[in-house]
């Protein structure tokens, strides 16, 4: 199992939910944190409550879908740190509204945090890894990056795209010693769907009944901290909802009529 005492963890989007208590478990582990979402207050008390099991924690906040100016952030948390050992892209929002009513430049908008941003982050941190011959990247896709769900075309569509570049990207760095472990959540409680964009461009600001329902964001983030301490290339998490993922690879006749009748 590896060690992460000591290693220098960037966790983005850890200003709430999966991220947060991602940021308390690896702090729990010893690890250096640097941490990033927008909310900078949200932030420093995550930093405070890491700061009793952790001596360092590094906050960053930033909008990460400018792309265009990634390159500063990563400049300025390298000039703090030095490396950066693993990398978990968590940052991301969901979508709730029907591809009808969902104008092109919320589909972009959804692209951007969730698919660009990931690849630009992990571009601008990846030349690093190499150059160390010694890495761990993350991503946290979805349930939905393996099937469809209705009101969540672009999501499901960059949580899909998420799945094939870090796929492929695994295969790409096998020889660098450099690990790629994707995480698909089922239904997480968190504020994912308060979060989560509409069609008019503004935050749903509903509690789902199934994120109500789901794991808590707690258990998800002692999971995924397993998984990337056993190196796993593939993390399925949550309830009962990840059986999905199956039927929809050996029974698709029975996913196909679940998801029709399904609307949140
Ligand atoms: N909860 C679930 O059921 C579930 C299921 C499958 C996958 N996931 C994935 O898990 C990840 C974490 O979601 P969550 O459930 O923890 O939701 P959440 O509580 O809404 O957290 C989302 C995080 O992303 C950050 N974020 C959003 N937009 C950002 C931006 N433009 N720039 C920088 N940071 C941004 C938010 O911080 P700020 O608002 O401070 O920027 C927040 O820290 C997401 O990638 C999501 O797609 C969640």
């Amino acid at each position: 199992m590896k060690n992460l005492k000591e290693k220098i963890v960037w966790i983005t989007g850890a200003s709430s939910g999966i991220g947060e208590e991602l940021a308390y478990a690896f702090a729990r582990e010893g690890a250096f944190l640097v941490i990033s979402a927008r909310n900078a207050v949200k932030l420093e008390q995550v930093k405070r409550k890491c700061l009793n099991d952790t001596p360092r924690c590094w906050v960053h906040p930033f909008d990460l879908s400018k792309t265009n100016h990634l390159d500063e952030l990563v400049r300025s948390v390298l000039k703090q740190t030095g490396r950066i050992d693993l990398l978990i892209n968590n940052a991301g929002r969901s979508q709730r509204s029907f591809a009808s009513d969902t104008p092109l430049e919320i589909d972009r908008a959804l692209m951007e945090l969730n698919f660009f941003s990931v690849v630009a982050l992990t571009k601008l941190v990846l030349s690093g890894m190499i150059k160390n011959q010694a890495g761990h990247l993350v991503v946290i896709s979805s349930i939905t990056g393996k099937f469809g769900f209705p009101m969540r075309t672009a999501y499901s569509a960059s949580k899909h795209a998420v799945q094939g570049y870090f796929e492929s990207l695994r295969a790409e760095l096998s020889g660098h010693n450099i690990h790629v472990t994707i995480v698909s959540p089922g239904r997480i409680k968190t504020n994912i769907s308060l979060n989560a964009l509409t069609g008019n461009g503004t935050s749903y600001n509903k509690m789902d009944s199934g994120q109500q329902q789901g794991m808590p964001a707690k258990v998800c983030a002692s999971r995924i901290v397993r998984a990337i301490k056993k190196e796993r290339k593939e993390l399925l998490v949550g309830r009962k909802e990840i059986l999905m993922v199956y039927i929809r690879r050996f029974i698709p006749g029975l996913y196909h009529k679940i998801v029709a009748k399904l609307n949140n």
